[in-house]
């Protein structure tokens, strides 16, 4: 039977991608949204900015501030690059999600496994990065190939094995060997995995790594799984890929998350505490309305988090560093981690 060797989970956001200097690009747009998602409830940015006047966030938000923040995320990034090769794993199972890139509201999948023979990551073209708002597309280079189309390995047989396998244990799952088309009749891969495939993996083309999307409708109501489902989910996808009759080594990934666009520490703080030692019982009582935009991604680890389960791998952090953008606490923080 297959075997789960490793799990790893990386942030995807634009900061990570967009010098320190120019941040504020990303800290405009969080100007123009009318309601950032905060602790519950939704504010204004200039709402958010009198909440928390006393956090003195300025101050985090001084560019020798972001500068050292970022080059720490450097550094983790390229350690998590050194690590997949070292691993060398057969297959990668990548936990993430859409944000509007390929499923639209036509249809909008809860769960949906990729089982494609190959994975398409599209070169932007110019009507996509006009499309982007602000501070996006300074950002794109880290999650799409600079001039052409780029196909990776998908992995069939497992993808498949584990959509039969989930159907069994209740998770009425949607299957998918083609993206979709999105707005621009585009149909590659979404950013939360192009950002592992491009920027963590260098479109593999030292080694070629077999990979399963899975993805998690994190983001869009009204049908978000809840943190509780999610997490089961994952394990069940686990138990899916230890009864693959293969003696394929596969890892897993998440990918998204933590807290954004308003920078939430004290939920960040509870969420991988729980990863770290193993309560659920956490995770699964977190209320719903925390779990949305950005932040929703921290579902794509809980469900990392759920494959991992049973397998003797334990979840450790890397880093944590919040990165704010704006004195109203907009930002993305990054997280870092492995399940060795
Ligand atoms: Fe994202």
């Amino acid at each position: 039977m297959a075997e789960i060797i490793y799990g790893f989970g990386t942030s995807h956001s634009p900061l990570l991608a967009t010098k320190p200097e120019q941040w504020d690009l990303r800290a405009e747009a969080d100007r123009q949204l009318p309601a950032h998602p905060y602790q519950g409830k939704t504010y204004s940015f200039d709402e958010l900015v009198d909440l928390r006047k006393d956090e003195n966030l300025a101050v985090q938000n001084k560019v020798e501030v972001r500068r050292e923040r970022y080059d720490r995320c450097q550094n983790h990034l390229a350690f998590l690059s050194q690590e997949i090769e070292r691993v060398a794993p057969d297959v990668l199972v990548i936990m993430g999600n859409d944000q509007r890139e390929v499923f639209q509201t036509d249809h909008t999948p809860a769960f949906a496994v990729y089982h494609g023979d190959t994975v398409l990551n599209k070169a932007l073209t110019q009507e996509r990065l006009d499309a982007m708002r602000p501070g996006i597309a300074v950002s794109a280079w880290a999650n799409v190939p600079e001039k052409e189309d780029v196909q990776y390995p998908g992995q069939p047989d497992l993808a498949y094995h584990i959509i039969k396998s989930v159907m069994a244990d209740k998770f009425d799952v949607s299957a998918s060997n083609q993206m979709p088309n999105g707005r621009f009749g585009e149909n590659g891969i979404p950013h939360a995995f192009g950002f592992i495939y491009h920027r963590l993996m260098g479109d593999m083309k030292i080694r070629p790594v077999e990979t399963v999307p899975i993805f998690v409708n994190t983001f869009f109501p009204p049908n978000q799984p809840s943190s509780e489902r999610v997490l089961e989910f994952g394990k069940a996808v686990g138990k899916a890929i230890r009864s693959w009759d293969s003696d394929k080594k596969v890892a897993v990934a998440a990918t998204g998350g933590f807290s954004h666009f308003v920078v939430d520490e004290e939920m960040d703080r509870r969420m991988f505490n729980a990863m770290v030692s193993g309560d659920e019982q956490s995770i699964t009582s977190e209320p719903e309305s925390n779990f949305q935009s950005g932040t929703s991604e921290i579902k794509n680890w809980i469900a990392a988090m759920g494959a991992l389960d049973d397998t003797g791998l334990g979840f450790g952090v890397i880093d944590y560093i919040p990165c704010y953008r704006s004195e109203a606490g907009t930002g993305n923080a990054m997280m870092f981690g492995t399940w060795t």
